[in-house]
């Protein structure tokens, strides 16, 4: 029986998307601007299911009784395909899952990839997208290498900024806590867009943040990308914050990492940091200085996993037959 598989990578955003449109389409609010990394992935395999008819997921190989996320993405791309078939999904991940490192991201950008190849369907960017998009708001991003700009004004169109050999930077990622984070990106920012006082104030600035982070990137500015970046990332989580119940992905560990991120940087380090929903810290810096960071962040804090990856490539099917 014909079986598919496809590797897709995890984005972290610079300029990052909490919020979605008052719609049942899962559409961001705001633009956003990330990188996809390489050596994390989440593959995926797809087969027809024809011991029973019903889709079936399983995810590290733990069937989910769940398939509300993936199944817009499903019924979209089987609209286009003419295919009634009933699917069975297996997706692993090489890194932890829901625990803010973009597992829905390159989980439904694998599945995208992987189902376009299995029913040798030819589709354009913007159908790869929205099915993506249908899937989780940050997905599109992880069909895309390099440093990626989503544009919520242009249809989530997505465009390279600049490819993995123009600006080669490391990303290191300070692991502070597997366990899965409590509030899904999901409801959380469902959440903030409800009862925070200053989502106003965040979707006020996203056109700043995003023309200044392009001009950087462009410019393989990294000192103005640092402050850009580490400023949205502030702001997101003071929205998270100022929300009612108050959402903390944080933790004490988290915290521990910025003060040395700082210390590093005092002393002439070219780094910076992002976090998304859930207490890892991403830091972003000059591949010359990656061994500094990590030996002084597990000396001078608890953390004792340091992923060490670098900007990575767009999707690929790796196998099919
Ligand atoms: C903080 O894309 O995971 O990582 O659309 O509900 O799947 P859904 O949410 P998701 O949210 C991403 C939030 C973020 C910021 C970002 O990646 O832009």
């Amino acid at each position: 029986m014909k079986e598919t598989t496809a590797i897709a990578h995890p984005n972290f955003a610079l300029v990052k998307y909490w919020g979605k449109k008052e719609s049942n389409q899962n559409r961001p609010a705001m633009s956003s601007i990330s990188i996809t990394v390489d050596s994390m992935e989440s593959k995926t395999t797809i087969n027809e299911n024809t011991a029973s008819k019903k889709h079936r997921l399983f995810i590290n190989g733990k069937e989910e009784s769940d398939l509300s996320r993936i199944l817009p993405s499903i019924d979209y791309l089987s609209k286009i395909s003419k295919s009634n078939d009933y699917l069975l999904i297996q997706s692993d991940n090489n890194f932890p899952t829901s625990s803010g490192l973009a597992s829905s991201a390159s989980g439904v950008a694998s599945f995208v990839t992987a189902f376009e190849a299995h029913y040798d369907m030819d589709l354009n960017l913007s159908d790869r997208i929205e099915a993506c998009i249908l899937g989780s708001g940050s997905a599109p991003r992880s069909l895309i290498g390099g440093f990626v700009f989503m544009d919520h004004n242009n249809g989530y169109k997505c465009n390279q900024i600049l490819k993995k050999s123009d600006w080669p930077l490391d990303i290191l990622i300070c692991i502070t806590s597997i366990k899965p984070k409590k509030i899904s990106s999901r409801v959380g920012m469902e959440i903030s867009r409800e009862t925070s006082p200053i989502y106003q104030q965040w979707l006020d600035i996203n056109n700043q943040h995003i023309n200044s982070a392009l001009k950087s990137i462009r410019e393989k500015n990294i000192v103005d990308l640092s402050k850009v970046t580490e400023e949205n990332c502030e702001l997101m989580h003071k929205v998270m914050e100022s929300s009612i119940p108050s959402i903390q992905y944080r933790n004490g560990l988290t915290q521990e990492c910025i003060i040395e991120i700082m210390n590093l940087r005092a002393s002439g380090h070219r780094l910076f940091y992002t976090i998304d929903a859930g207490p890892q810290v991403k830091i972003i810096c000059d591949p010359k200085s990656s061994e500094v960071i990590k030996k002084r962040i597990m000396e001078e804090t608890d953390i004792n996993e340091i992923i060490h990856t670098r900007v990575g490539e767009s999707p690929r099917v790796v196998y099919e037959n």
